[in-house]
C-alpha cells in the first residue's frame, strides 16, 4: 500500500460536510489552518491539523509531502466542457469584435454547425490527440475531474465517436471524464422545421446505442430562441429520463425562454448558462435542488451580461462554475480567468467560488460522494497552490497558481518556478 501524509498546510481547504452547498452554505469552505492530510493509495483517510495528525502517523511508514507555505485544496471540477472536436472558429472570434452576434453567426451557418464538418472528417485517433493535449492543459491548471459533451456530429457515427474517445482518454489520461450526450445541440438546415424529427432520430436510434457500449451518463440539450424549444426540450428530456440518463440542460443563455423552469420540471441536475434566468426560474432550481452552473467566460467572449450568481446565492441556490471549453463561444478552460470573473463581475466571495469550483462542480456532474472535498473516504484528488493562502486566487489575477496535482494520491503534476 502506498501511504502518503501531506502535513503543515498553511490552509487546507476541505470543502467537507453536506453536498451540494446551497446559498450562505457556500461560504464556508472548511478551512483548516496548518492542515494536514492522510493519503492511502488513492483514498483520503484522515483530515485535521499538523498538530492532531502528526500523533496517529508513524512518519518511517509514510512519504511525507511537506506543504508549508502552501494552499491545499480539492482537485477543480470543471463541470460543463465540449473539449473534443475538429477545427476552430477563430475568424468568428474576430467577427464578434467587429460587432457581430454569436446568434447571427449560428443563423448564417457558422457557430456550431460550422464545426460539425472538421468534427465528422476527423478520425477518432485525431479527437483523442487533440482532447488529450486539451486535458494536459486542464491538469495544470489543477482541474482533476471535467465533464465533457458530444454534440458536434449530430449524426449517429459522430456522436458515438466522439464519446468513443472521451471513454478512452477517460482510461488512459488522469484526469476524470464525465461523458454527456448532446446530439440536440442544434438545428442542422436539413432538419429545420423537423426539429421533432431529429430528436426521434437521436432518441430511438442513436441513444440505445449510447446506452448499450456505457458511453454517456448525461443527456443534454441546447434549448434556445432558435434552437430547441421549450415543448420540444421537455419531450426530448423526459424520453432520455425515461432510458436512464441524468439531465443536463444549456438553458435561458440568451433569451429567457423559460430553461430554468424545465429544468426543476424534469428533474435535471443542472441548468448551465443561466444568463437570462428569470425570478421564477431561480427559485424553482432551488426548491428541486437543480445545480445552477454559471459559465463566465462564455459571457465574457461573446461580451454578454454576466449570469447573476450573486443573486442566486442569496436566493438559496446551489451554484457550480465552469468553463464551457469549446471552439465556438468560449476557446478557453483558464481556471484562474473563471475566479476573477466569478469575484470580479459576478460578485461572489473567494470561498464561494472555490466551493463552486470544487464540491457544487462535483454534484453537478453527480458524484459529490467521491470528488469535490478533502475528507475521509473520498478520493484523493488535489492541488497545491504556491501561496499560502486562498486570497491569492483572485488577488494574483488570471495567473496559475497550481504547483501540484495529487489525482487518484499520485502525483501527476508538478511545476518548478524558474
Ligand atoms: O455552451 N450554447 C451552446 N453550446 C455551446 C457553444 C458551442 C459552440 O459554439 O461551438 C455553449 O456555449
Ligand atoms: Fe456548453
Amino acid at each position: 500500500m502506498k501511504k502518503r501524509y501531506i502535513r503543515h498546510a498553511s490552509e487546507l481547504v476541505t470543502c467537507r460536510g453536506k453536498a451540494p452547498k446551497f446559498g450562505k452554505e457556500m461560504a464556508d469552505i472548511g478551512l483548516i489552518k496548518d492542515g494536514a492530510v492522510i493519503i492511502h493509495d488513492d483514498k483520503i483517510i484522515e483530515v485535521g491539523t499538523t498538530e492532531e495528525l502528526d500523533k496517529k502517523v508513524n512518519m518511517e511508514e509514510y512519504e511525507v509531502l511537506d506543504a508549508s507555505g502552501k494552499t491545499v485544496l480539492p482537485g477543480f471540477v470543471d463541470s460543463h466542457t465540449h473539449f473534443i472536436f475538429g477545427g476552430y472558429r477563430a475568424d468568428e472570434f474576430s467577427w464578434r469584435l467587429k460587432g457581430d452576434s454569436y446568434m447571427s453567426i449560428m443563423e448564417r451557418g457558422g457557430g456550431i454547425n460550422a464545426t460539425v464538418n472538421p468534427t465528422r472528417e476527423a478520425s477518432k485517433e485525431e479527437l483523442k490527440e487533440a482532447g488529450r493535449e486539451r486535458l494536459n492543459r486542464m491538469l495544470e491548471f489543477g482541474v482533476t475531474t471535467v465533464e465533457g459533451k458530444s454534440g458536434y456530429g449530430m449524426d449517429c457515427d459522430t456522436e458515438l465517436k466522439q464519446l468513443r474517445a472521451m471513454k478512452e482518454l477517460d482510461e488512459e489520461h488522469p484526469v476524470d471524464i464525465v461523458r454527456t450526450f448532446l446530439g440536440p445541440h442544434s438545428v442542422l438546415p436539413q432538419w429545420k422545421g423537423r426539429e421533432r424529427e431529429f430528436l426521434d432520430e437521436m432518441l430511438c436510434n442513436v441513444m440505445p446505442k449510447v446506452r448499450e457500449e456505457n458511453l454517456a451518463e448525461f443527456a443534454d440539450i441546447f434549448t434556445e430562441q432558435g434552437v430547441f424549444n421549450i415543448e420540444d426540450s421537455e419531450y426530448y428530456l423526459t424520453r432520455a429520463k425515461e432510458m436512464g440518463f441524468k439531465l443536463k440542460i444549456h438553458a435561458d443563455e440568451m433569451y429567457p425562454l423559460g430553461g430554468a423552469q424545465l429544468a426543476a420540471r424534469v428533474g435535471a441536475v443542472s441548468a448551465d448558462h443561466l444568463l437570462k434566468a428569470s425570478d421564477e426560474g431561480i427559485q424553482q432550481m432551488k426548491e428541486q435542488g437543480v445545480i445552477s452552473t454559471l459559465l463566465p467566460a462564455t459571457a465574457f467572449c461573446l461580451k454578454e451580461e454576466y449570469a447573476p450568481g450573486r443573486k442566486m446565492i442569496d436566493e438559496g441556490c446551489a451554484v457550480a462554475i465552469a468553463s464551457d471549453l469549446n471552439p465556438g463561444s468560449c476557446f478557453t478552460n483558464s481556471i484562474p480567468l473563471l475566479i476573477a470573473l466569478g469575484c470580479i463581475y459576478m460578485n461572489m466571495s473567494v470561498e464561494e467560488v472555490i466551493t463552486a469550483l470544487t464540491i457544487n462542480g462535483a454534484a453537478a456532474v453527480d458524484r459529490a460522494d467521491r470528488i469535490g472535498s478533502i475528507e475521509p473516504g473520498k478520493q484523493a484528488d488535489m492541488v497545491f497552490l504556491k501561496y499560502p493562502s486562498v486570497y491569492y486566487l483572485p488577488y494574483h489575477t488570471g495567473i496559475n497558481l497550481v504547483e501540484t496535482v495529487i489525482k487518484n494520491g499520485e502525483t501527476v503534476y508538478h511545476k518548478e518556478w524558474l
